[in-house]
């Protein structure tokens, strides 16, 4: 079988900065609060770029790391919930930017987790044979629908992109995946139909009941993790960098002991852009390899979660020499 892994990675944010003392100033909170309970410390606030500028900004540079011209891309997937319309895809849009002519494009709707859908998903198409390259994009933008009078979210969320290019690999690239959603659960975290004229102040805004989000991100990390190493056959002693979705410190924490990892083994990111959706971790994993912590041969776990909800994690081998 063909093996497929990441090829090249980039990432973008906005160069708009907001600080919990700005928040303080916006909403009944503080700087104590927010850092004790979140590990938040400030984010990055799009000031009129879209999903789709964001998009583009980080999947260029994954090209160029990759070393492959846009018209050797196959297929561009965005995992995103802020598409820049309803249709076409946002995913359109960036084929269209980057120049991807030979490229088909959709859009993946999957929270948090999208990222990681997407690699699943462009990891078989690779392992499949037809498809040589596919752009793999988390880019969302959550200030356009976070109400920032709500104390309760507002301090929660920031806007970036990162992208991959997933394609054919000599070591061994994805070793597994691990996909799962509780539909059931999926009024924890919502965002009521988007119109025109919304109905109410709340149709245009994030709801979450974020105790429940906590309590299940707390559980599902650390079991999302857990069973997609055991896929991949390998132990959790032996992972090399674990990049868990930056929304909470907390959840973060409890995730990496129930791996019994120590923190060196951990990267965060969350002090400084908040939660980003589905750029969460692919920014992760861009900044954790521009710091130098990622070597070829090095097991990297990616996990997961979000709206939906839904969870993913990643086991694989990384395949990129050094920055
Ligand atoms: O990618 C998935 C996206 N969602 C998430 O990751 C969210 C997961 N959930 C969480 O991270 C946490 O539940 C939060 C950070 C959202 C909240 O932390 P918590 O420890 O679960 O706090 P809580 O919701 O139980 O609220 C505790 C108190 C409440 O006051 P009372 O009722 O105890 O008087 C809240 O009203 O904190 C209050 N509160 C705040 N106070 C200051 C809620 N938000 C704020 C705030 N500043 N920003």
């Amino acid at each position: 079988m063909t093996n497929a892994g990441i090829l090249g990675i980039g990432y973008a944010v906005p160069d708009g900065v907001l600080t919990n003392h700005d928040l303080e100033r916006m909403v009944d909170t503080s700087d104590e609060w927010i850092t004790t309970r979140t590990g938040i410390k400030e984010r990055r606030i799009a000031n009129g770029e879209t999903t789709s500028d964001l998009a583009v900004l980080a999947a260029k540079k994954a090209i160029a790391h990759a070393r492959i011209a846009p018209q050797d891309s196959d297929m561009v997937i965005v995992a995103t919930i802020t598409p820049d319309m309803a249709f076409p895809a946002t995913a359109c849009l960036v084929q269209d930017r980057l120049g991807c002519t030979r490229a088909g494009a959709f859009d993946l709707s999957a929270g948090c987790s999208g990222f990681v859908y997407a690699l699943d998903v462009a990891t078989h198409m690779v392992r499949s044979g037809p498809y040589r390259h596919v752009l793999v994009i988390g880019a969302d933008t959550l200030s356009a629908i976070t109400d920032f009078s709500d104390r309760s979210t507002c301090v929660l969320f920031g806007d970036g992109a990162g992208a991959a290019v997933v394609g054919q690999t000599e070591g061994r690239g994805v070793l597994a995946t691990y996909l799962g959603a509780d539909g059931g659960q999926g009024m924890s975290l919502y965002l009521p139909r988007e119109r025109a004229e919304a109905a109410s102040h709340k149709d245009g805004f994030i709801q979450m009941a974020g105790s429940d989000v906590f309590k299940f991100a707390v559980r599902i990390m650390g079991d999302a993790a857990l069973e997609v190493l055991r896929r991949a056959a390998v132990a959790p002693e032996d992972v090399d960098l674990f990049v868990p979705h930056q929304a909470n410190i907390r959840i973060i924490d409890a995730a990496a002991k129930r791996l019994g990892l120590d923190g060196r083994k951990i990267f965060v990111n969350v002090h400084k852009y908040g939660n980003t959706s589905a750029a969460s971790i692919p920014i992760a994993l861009a900044e954790a390899y521009e710091q130098g912590r990622l070597n070829k041969g090095d097991i990297v776990t990616l996990v997961g979660f979000g709206a939906g909800l839904t969870w993913g994690a990643a086991a694989l081998e990384w395949e990129v020499p050094k920055a």
